[in-house]
């Protein structure tokens, strides 16, 4: 009877789905991310379903990061078809300042960019807030903003799509204008780890970043594991060394460290003492 059954994916740029497909009929969809998509069922289909349940169960764990790869991209030609136009009609005094990577911290002031597969496609104006996935660039007019801003986002970037950006940047900015990157200081976190520092494990502990972890796996391999890939999603390791020589590369006329902003840069007790700060100028 199993041999009977045929099922596939397939790919729905459209929707911005991957649909599950049982003989020919589409009988779900799989959502979800971070290498865990989630199968979500048409209930009518749900018995004969169930004759290849196992196999499908088995085949998603293994494919996970696939899928949710394959979701993230699909995504992206959807939030991006929609984020260009509407992006380039944002009126100018709503984005001098720009806030790449903001994830849930929505700023007023600024126009806040994040990439959200499966959220409202487009401009909010309401939050200032679009939907876009900045591996393209931005989708805004040359010169048009006084200030970049982001926090822990560009090291989330595969290098060449990173550097791209930072080119697009330097487009955006006036000239004189500022790009400023906070992002995670690996050179603190990397000799923390060598020298087993206590105190810097104990507030690790303490922030709860490895409560996810299996009791037996909360040691320093387990935190520097953390802090390096960020539950898979980290592709690039970034220091003031490599981020200054790729900003004058992308076109910046000077960059240099600085110490954090009050006001400014992201201070949470997670980023505060973890970043370091870097600026550059158009
Ligand atoms: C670690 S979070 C940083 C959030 C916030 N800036 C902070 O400091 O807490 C990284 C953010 O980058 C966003 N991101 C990752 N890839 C992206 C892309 N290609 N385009 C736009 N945003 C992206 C994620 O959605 C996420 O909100």
């Amino acid at each position: 009877m199993a041999d009977e059954l045929s099922l596939s994916l397939a790919l729905d740029p459209e929707q911005g789905v991957v649909r599950l497909v049982l003989n020919g009929h589409t009988v779900g969809r799989l959502g979800g991310h971070g290498g865990d998509p989630k199968i979500r069922l048409d209930p009518q289909f749900q018995d004969q379903f169930a004759a290849v349940e196992p196999y499908a169960a088995a085949l998603f764990a293994n494919m996970g990061e696939t899928l949710s790869a394959a979701l993230f991209e699909i995504g992206s030609f959807r939030v991006n078809q929609a984020g260009r136009p509407q992006g380039m009609a944002i009126p100018s005094q709503r984005r001098t300042q720009l806030h790449l990577g903001c994830g849930p911290d929505e700023r007023e002031g600024w126009l806040n960019i994040d990439y959200r597969p499966s959220s409202p496609l487009g401009f909010d104006p309401a939050k200032n807030f679009l939907n876009y996935d900045l591996r393209a660039g931005l989708p805004l007019p040359d010169a048009s903003a006084d200030l970049i801003f982001s926090s822990h986002f560009f090291e989330h970037l595969r290098h060449e799509h990173a550097t791209r950006l930072m080119r697009d940047c330097r487009r955006v900015l006036r000239s004189g204008g500022k790009a400023r990157f906070q992002m995670p200081d690996y050179e603190k976190a990397m000799r923390a780890y060598v020298d087993r520092d206590p105190a810097i494990f104990a507030d690790g502990q303490a922030q709860g970043l490895l409560n996810h972890m299996p009791a037996y796996s909360r040691h320093w391999g387990d935190l520097i594991s953390r802090a390096v890939y960020e539950f898979y999603e980290h592709k690039y390791i970034w220091d003031p060394e490599n981020l200054g020589a790729a900003l004058i590369a992308a076109g910046f006329s000077a960059v240099r460290e600085d110490n954090a902003v009050e006001g400014l840069d992201n201070l949470s007790d997670m980023r505060k003492d973890a970043s370091f700060y870097v600026e550059a100028i158009a």
